[in-house]
């Protein structure tokens, strides 16, 4: 017998301002042309003056408990992957456990930037296996809006606010690819790449902080080391690029995704794609994704997907799951 951490509902939240590229036109040297062909963006959703970062994973999550029929009290954990949690802590993930009214069970953050929730799905299937939770709350949520700096068109322009989440619960299972559930993950990261995309903030500054990218740099690694990565979690558990179904990656770049997806010899029509309306929403890129790819009718009950993500460190990773 096979431990497996099966999906049982997602959902996600979006804020309700819309920014549109030719927004940028009036403060930015740049244009919806530029934004568009370099980057599949025509859109991006920004967080109001008051809404936190655990405010939206809160909306996340309850649509999510809502989509699987439970309730918060049924959670054993909440794992949160975020890179603008509100405080230095305590973590956005222990006021998400509170805002559901959720008094037992543990919460904590897990923080790889834009590969977050591929960490936070490999840490929650980990303890599904462990025994140490059976239904675990895996949430992406980010408000970069807060990150930027609206001076530089470099980045600005290529980020939004938003959250996903997905609950997971623990099953038995036969042990073979066919099995429904988490088949494989595979973790990296390479701590020598810090300067190419880095917030310079924190407690050695004492301020939060604004994102520093050179653009072409992440852009080299990443298409080298997504579909590497993929073909790798692909590989453990015992299957390859014919198999998927569904490639759900991280929602960085139109061209990243186009790149890695050729790499990895799957056509674009097996690829759920929503950068043209979030932007890169970090953690939350890759829940809001799958949520918004169920919604559409693209991802259904039988499917194997392959999720992909790098960010900042660099760290990047793969989860292979059959929905
Ligand atoms: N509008 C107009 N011109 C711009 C803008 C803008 N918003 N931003 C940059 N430019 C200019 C540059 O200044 C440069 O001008 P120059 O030639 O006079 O110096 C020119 O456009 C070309 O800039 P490049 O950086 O070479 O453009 P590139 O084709 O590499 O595209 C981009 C830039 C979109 C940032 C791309 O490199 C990219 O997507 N990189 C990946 C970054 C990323 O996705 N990071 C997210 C975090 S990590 C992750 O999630 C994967």
């Amino acid at each position: 017998m096979t431990i497996r951490a099966v999906v049982r509902g997602v959902g996600h939240y979006l804020p309700d301002r819309v920014v549109s590229n030719a927004e940028f036109e009036a403060s930015l040297d740049t244009s919806d042309d530029w934004i568009r062909s370099r980057s599949g963006i025509e859109r991006r959703h920004l967080a109001g003056p008051g809404q936190t970062t655990a405010d939206l994973a809160t909306r996340a999550a309850k649509a999510a408990l809502e989509d699987a029929g439970m309730q918060a009290d049924e959670i054993d954990a909440i794992i949160l992957a975020t890179s603008t949690a509100d405080l230095t802590f305590p973590s956005a993930a222990t006021m998400v456990q509170a805002n559901l009214g959720m008094t037992r069970g543990f919460a904590f953050d897990v923080q790889a930037v834009c590969a977050g929730f591929v960490f936070a799905l490999t840490t929650a299937n980990a303890l599904i296996i462990a025994g140490q939770a059976t239904r675990v709350l895996v949430i992406g949520a980010e408000i970069f809006s807060r990150l930027m700096d609206w001076t530089d068109r470099g980045t600005c322009v290529l980020f939004g606010d938003g959250a996903g989440a997905l609950i997971l619960e623990r099953t038995e299972a036969a042990g073979t690819p066919a099995d429904r559930g988490i088949l494989s993950t595979d973790l990296n990261s390479d701590g020598r790449h810090k300067d190419i995309l880095y917030v310079d903030g924190g407690t050695s500054t004492g301020t939060t902080g604004k994102l520093r990218m050179e653009g072409k740099e992440v852009f080299r690694h990443a298409v080298e080391k997504l579909a590497e990565t993929a073909h790798a979690a692909l590989e453990k558990a015992g299957l390859g690029s014919a198999d998927v179904d569904w490639i759900v990656p991280h929602q960085a770049n139109i061209r990243i995704i186009e790149g890695t997806a050729k790499r990895m010899q799957v056509s674009m029509d097996r690829v759920v794609v929503t950068v043209q309306d979030h932007g890169n929403t970090s953690a939350a890129s890759i829940p809001l994704a799958l949520s918004v790819g169920k919604a559409r009718g693209q991802i259904k009950p039988g499917d194997l997907i392959v999720t992909e993500a790098i960010g900042g460190g660099l760290a990047w990773g793969a989860v292979v799951l059959r929905w």
